[in-house]
């Protein structure tokens, strides 16, 4: 009996790749961890195969697959119209990165507040001085002994951010939902008091931006958010609040959050994801501009949460292609 093909888009290591030591699959993997496969490759390998890995950016289709598989737990790249309307199943890598980028998430928020972007070019020399780089506190303080902090967004990468925030003193929060689900209050009032906080509340954006002293963007990247954070929203925030977004470049209109940044309208802004990425050049408004600190897209680059992605990924597909349950597999 023919063994069912795979196509792996990518080397994902001498700890995963042994997964596909088997000889009930034929296996193609892509040779290179840090070059991708490039869409020529992917399109020549995926004839006749049943299944396939692939990164974020990579788009693929093929006649008999069955299984698409994921390394990551963003699925925009992909057609799930497609998918649903071919029976494919896709396997995605949920909950592994979650601690992950909501650790880069607070880092972004303290780094965006404190003018890291500026203060780390400025030795050799520096005379100090009072009131030189300073700026907004991130924890509550004799000044603000109250903090909030509003999410774009409130799944579990949210929620453990938020969770994050109580040792600094956060004690309300306020996030926006789809608007097609209905409203939580009992879950609310069980997530704040288990945390901690005095409130968790479900608002419009408006009332976000005007009362947060930090703002995450934690959507997922759908075409309905595509600049959900616009010029109203910024200028709607408060002039010593830091945006933060860990989610999708989409969802932020780069334009005007670097107008909104030279502006005042905010304090700064930490930015793990970039509207064009990955192909961001160093003229991109953004990447110009000194309140705004850009990070390369390494929410979830620790190395114990990559391997756990990138198990996860090879996992969903072996066991997808051989009909089995998979470890994560999105219904779609
Ligand atoms: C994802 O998995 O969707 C992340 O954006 C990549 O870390």
């Amino acid at each position: 009996m023919s063994r069912p093909k795979v196509v792996v888009a990518r080397n994902l290591g001498p700890d995963v790749m042994p997964l596909f030591n088997r000889s009930d699959l034929d296996v193609v993997a892509w040779h290179s961890e840090t070059e991708a496969c490039g869409r020529k490759w992917l399109l020549e390998n995926i004839v006749g195969a049943s299944g396939v890995l692939v990164m974020l950016a990579d788009k693929v289709a093929g006649p008999k697959l069955r299984i698409v598989s994921t390394m990551s737990v963003g699925y925009e790249h992909v057609d799930l119209q497609q998918l649903t309307d071919r029976g494919v199943r896709l396997g995605y890598t949920p909950d592994v990165l979650t601690d992950a980028v909501a650790d880069l998430s607070i880092m972004l928020a303290l780094m965006a507040g404190r003018n890291s972007r500026e203060t780390m070019s400025v030795w050799p020399s520096y005379p100090w001085s009072p009131f030189a780089f300073c700026g907004p506190q991130l924890s509550a303080n004799w000044l603000h002994p109250t903090r909030t902090a509003g999410f774009i967004g409130f799944g579990r990468i949210a929620q453990a951010t938020l969770a994050r925030l109580v040792p600094f003193g956060f004690t309300h929060c306020l996030y926006t939902g789809n608007p097609a689900s209905a409203p939580t209050p009992e879950r609310d009032a069980t997530l704040a008091r288990t945390l901690g906080v005095e409130s968790v509340r479900r608002v419009a954006l408006a009332e976000l931006a005007r009362e947060s002293d930090v703002v995450f963007v934690l959507a997922p990247g759908a075409p309905s958010l595509r600049h959900v954070v616009d010029a109203a929203f910024l200028r709607g925030m408060k002039k010593t609040a830091v945006l933060v977004n860990t989610a999708r470049g989409t969802l932020v209109d780069s334009d005007a959050l670097a107008l909104a940044l030279r502006e005042g309208w905010l304090w700064g802004a930490g930015i793990d994801v970039v509207e064009g990425e990955p192909h961001v050049g160093a003229d991109h408004p953004l990447v110009k501009e000194p309140r705004c600190v850009v990070l390369p897209h390494i929410g979830s680059a620790t190395t114990e949460t990559r391997l756990g992605m990138a198990t996860m990924a090879a996992k969903n597909l072996i066991s997808g292609v051989l009909g089995d349950t998979m470890p994560a597999e999105l219904s779609i």
